[in-house]
């Protein structure tokens, strides 16, 4: 016998059977009780009826379980993966950090792009989980940069058709590293590294595929990572006017821009200037 007896576990013990008799339906209790000897415990119990020859009820049968044990382990499981989960997005978010400082991007980059896609990915009405996918992937657009030579990567003046042509190979050195990955975000870090300067009206690199072709995630990236890009200062330019940002979303909708897109940004630009402010790089 347990030690789990309670007042309120006996009144649902009672409810049960008034439910079970009235919708003849199995009844499956959870509980949070403290046990007579003053310890927490978690109690379940199912209840059901059985019935004679004629069909008629003849009985109830109840079992009750102490899951306390199974209940801490489940949340001890728990915990641990969701520091899994924690450290993976950390490694994730340094890398690409680690890359966006290398060809001198804005130290926080990374993160306003992750929040600018998630925002604009719900908006665009990706489910929960992909667009949380499309969030944690998105710093990692430009990976494939890592096998960029610095000499190019960071030219202060033009560059030669050469030197562009390898700035370009960095969509395919980042889908290659990702590519072989069996993981879901990987594999969809791997498309929108690939994807991310393809261009609406097909003009863009690597592959110059158009419109639809070009992966959702990717042209959720393409605009806030120009957006971020645009509306922030780097060392070679300043940080262009809010005005004049808005005015080139606006203008190139339909060109580099995928428009529903666009006007998703434009719709929600409250929201999105307060993740910029949130995430600005002077804060910590
Ligand atoms: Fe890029
Ligand atoms: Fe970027």
């Amino acid at each position: 016998m347990f030690d789990i007896s309670s007042r309120e576990l006996a009144e649902a013990y009672h409810q049960a059977d008034v439910e079970l008799l009235k919708t003849k339906k199995p009844q499956v209790y959870d509980f949070q009780i403290v046990s007579s000897t003053g310890k927490n415990k978690s109690v379940i119990f199912n209840k059901a009826i059985f019935t004679d020859q004629a069909g008629e009820v003849a009985g109830i049968i109840g079992v009750i379980q102490d899951i306390t044990e199974m209940k801490q382990a489940q949340e001890y499981l728990q915990k641990v993966n969701e520091e899994i989960i924690d450290t993976q997005k950390e490694v994730i978010y340094t890398l690409g950090e680690i890359i966006e400082t290398r060809s001198q991007e804005a130290a926080k980059h990374v993160v306003r792009v992750a929040e600018y896609s998630h925002l604009i990915g719900l908006k665009y009405g990706l489910n929960q989980e992909d667009a949380m996918l499309l969030k944690i992937a998105a710093p990692m657009h430009d990976i494939g940069k890592i096998g960029i030579p610095d000499h190019i990567l960071n030219k202060p003046g033009p560059l030669t058709r050469e030197e562009f042509d390898c700035i370009k190979t960095h969509t395919t050195i980042g889908y290659n590293i990702m590519k072989k990955s069996s993981h879901k975000i990987l594999k969809i870090a791997g498309i929108i590294a690939l994807s991310h300067h393809e261009r609406w009206d097909g003009t863009g690199y690597p592959q110059g595929i158009a419109g639809e072709q070009i992966n959702v995630f990717s042209r959720i990236v393409s605009v806030a990572d120009v957006f971020d890009a645009v509306s922030h200062k780097r060392c070679y330019k300043e940080a262009w006017p809010l005005h004049q940002v808005r005015h080139y979303l606006v203008e190139q909708c339909g060109k580099m821009f995928d428009p529903r897109v666009i006007t998703l940004f434009l719709d929600n630009w409250e929201e999105i200037l307060m993740i910029r402010s949130e995430y600005s790089d002077a804060s910590s």
